[in-house]
This record gives structure tokens, sequence and C-alpha cells, in this order.
């Protein structure tokens, strides 16, 4: 049987790559290289298996080239850069990797919440230009979380990790998802539901996004949406760009219409409205929400191990990320 060849499409843990190279033969690719539908449709026919970013498009018209490609694993959570509907028909598996990122990004979602309800950025920048000559006691006030009501859109896993750390600072929970959570849970997150997203929207002090991008979640929050909000609150998006309409929210901010925002996702990802360059207190980081040594290695041995057990014959019900049909 000839060599399985297992495409990585950007430097991962080296860990990773050398428990790939247990399987066949690997090539890792250069920075963004597969960021390009063309190229990408070019080369992956020689391919078994493609490890991906979410930033890889793997579209129907490079899935259909790849006539031995087994698995596309993505190196990461959301999949909404997969046409996962055209992969189950050529028969392709797609695996995830839930779960091994839940606690970054929980961190994470906290991190930007404080950074941004603290407004670190503008006084950061303040500082380093030289501004800081005296202490101010009207300078850069923000707001404090105890009592505030944190409204999280999306109450899945990394949702309810938030949730959590949030509870312990004192926030009440509040959510809107597609399915009430547990009674179980929503009593050990002392969470409220809300079927009505306006009505969590215009009761939340700070508003998170955390649900998967799909053609019901794309601008989500729109300008009718963040007319809802309050003038004081602000809004976390760590989920995916396209759920918030960015040019509205560009002109909230510049407007005052909300508070402020943390973005680790964009609409247009790589690219950043240039009205969010400009708007007073935005966080803006560049989506690094899983980004810990722990996690990415993790991730990297989760999607790796997908890609072992599809290319060992694994039977699909025993793989635990897939996201394809298992039958
Ligand atoms: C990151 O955004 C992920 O989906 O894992």
């Amino acid at each position: 049987m000839s060599e399985h060849r297992i495409l990585v499409t950007e430097p991962i843990p080296e860990t990773v790559i050398d428990f790939l190279s247990t399987l066949g033969r690997v090539d890792v690719g250069v920075k963004g290289e597969f960021n390009n539908e063309d190229h990408l449709a070019d080369v992956l026919p020689k391919y078994d298996a493609l490890l991906c970013m979410l930033s890889t498009p793997v579209t129907e018209k490079v899935l259909t080239n790849a006539s031995k490609l087994k698995i596309v694993a993505n190196f990461a959570v959301g999949y909404n850069n997969i046409d996962v509907a055209a992969a189950d028909h050529l028969k392709i598996k797609v695996a995830n990797t839930p779960d091994v990122l839940t606690e970054a990004c929980g961190d994470f979602a906290l991190a930007l919440l404080m950074a941004t309800t603290r407004r670190f950025n503008e006084a950061e920048k303040y500082l380093r230009e030289g501004h800081f000559k005296s202490w101010e006691p009207m300078g850069f006030l923000g707001m404090e979380l105890r009592e505030k009501t944190l409204g999280i859109v999306g109450m899945g896993r990394i949702g309810q990790a938030f949730a959590h750390r949030a509870r312990a600072f004192g926030m009440k929970i509040a959510y809107h998802n597609r399915n009430r959570i547990s009674p179980e849970i929503e009593h050990e997150l002392g969470a409220d539901f809300f079927d009505d997203l306006k009505e969590l929207v215009s009761k939340s002090d700070v508003l998170s996004l955390n649900c998967p991008l799909t053609d019901e979640t794309h601008h989500l929050i729109d300008e009718e949406t963040l007319d809802l909000m309050q003038e004081h609150a602000i809004l976390i998006n760590i989920s995916r760009g396209p759920v918030v309409d960015e040019a509205a929210l560009a002109k909230a901010l510049h407007s005052k219409k909300i508070a402020g925002a943390g973005l680790d996702v964009y609409e247009f990802e790589p690219k950043v409205h240039p009205d969010l360059l400009t708007a007073p207190n935005c966080t803006l980081l560049p989506h690094i929400a899983s980004a810990t040594h722990e996690t990415r290695e993790a991730i990297g041995m989760l999607a790796a191990t997908a890609i072992k057990q599809v290319l060992q014959g694994v039977a699909d019900k025993n793989i635990t990320n897939l996201v394809t049909s298992k039958s």
C-alpha cells in the first residue's frame, strides 16, 4: 500500500507534526499559503488527509478535485470555512476540535471583557503617547462587573465557561440559545433564559457573542439590535466576525450609542473595518482566543488523532469529533 500523504496548511506545534509523521508523509505549508482556494484545489488531489485552519477555504470546488482525500481535520472548533454538506456528499470526513479549547476561550473572554470595561487599550495608548502627567480622578472611568448582567448569545461549552468565570466576579448571567440548557446547569450558573433575543440585548450591560456562524446568526447584531443596547453597554465577540454587521457597530461606537466593544474576530477577517480602527474604546485582537501553548498543542493532537483514526479505518461512530455524518 502506498504511503499516506498529509497536508498541514500552516506550521503547528512540532509534537503534532511528529505524531502525523508516524502515519505517512507530511507536508507543511507556510503562513497563509493555503488561504487561497485555487492553490488549495491545485495541490489537494495528491493528499489523503488535510489538517487545515479556520482561514482555509475548503469549498465544494476544492473538495471535488480531491479524489484521494478521506478527511479534513480543522484546527478549530468552528468549521464555517468548510462546506460540510459537500464533504458528506463526497464521503470525505470532517472533524473539528471541541472541548480542548473551552477553558482557554473562557479565560480570554473574561480578559477581553475586563480590558474593554476598564478601557485598557485607550489608557495604554494615552500613556505610551506621553500624556500621563499626573494621576487623574476622572481619567478612564470604566464599568464595574459586580451586579451587572452578562447576556450570552450561544450558551454552548465556551458560553458556559465564560459564565462560570463572570459569576466569580459577581455578574448576573442571562442567555439566549437555540435550545434551553439543562435546569441543573442553569441553576449552577444562576442563568436566566431569554427566548427573545431583543429582550436579552436590551437588558444586558455586557453582551457576549458565543454562537457559531450560520445563516441564522449572520448579522444577528445589526443596526436594529445595536439600537436596543444600553448606552453604557459593551459588546464582546469571540465567535465569528460575520455575526456582527461591522459597519453598523463602528457607527454605534463612533456615535457613542454603546460604550465599547471587545473584538477577536472580524467580518472580513483578516481585514478590519477602517472605522473600527479609529473607534473609541474598541479592543481589537487578532483572533487569539485559543492561543495558549497548551491549548494549541491539544487542538493539534485532537485534529491529528481524527486523521489517524480515519486513515486506519476506525469506525466513524468511535471518532468523537466528526462533524460529518457518522453512518
Ligand atoms: C477558533 O475560532 C475556533 O473556532 O477554534
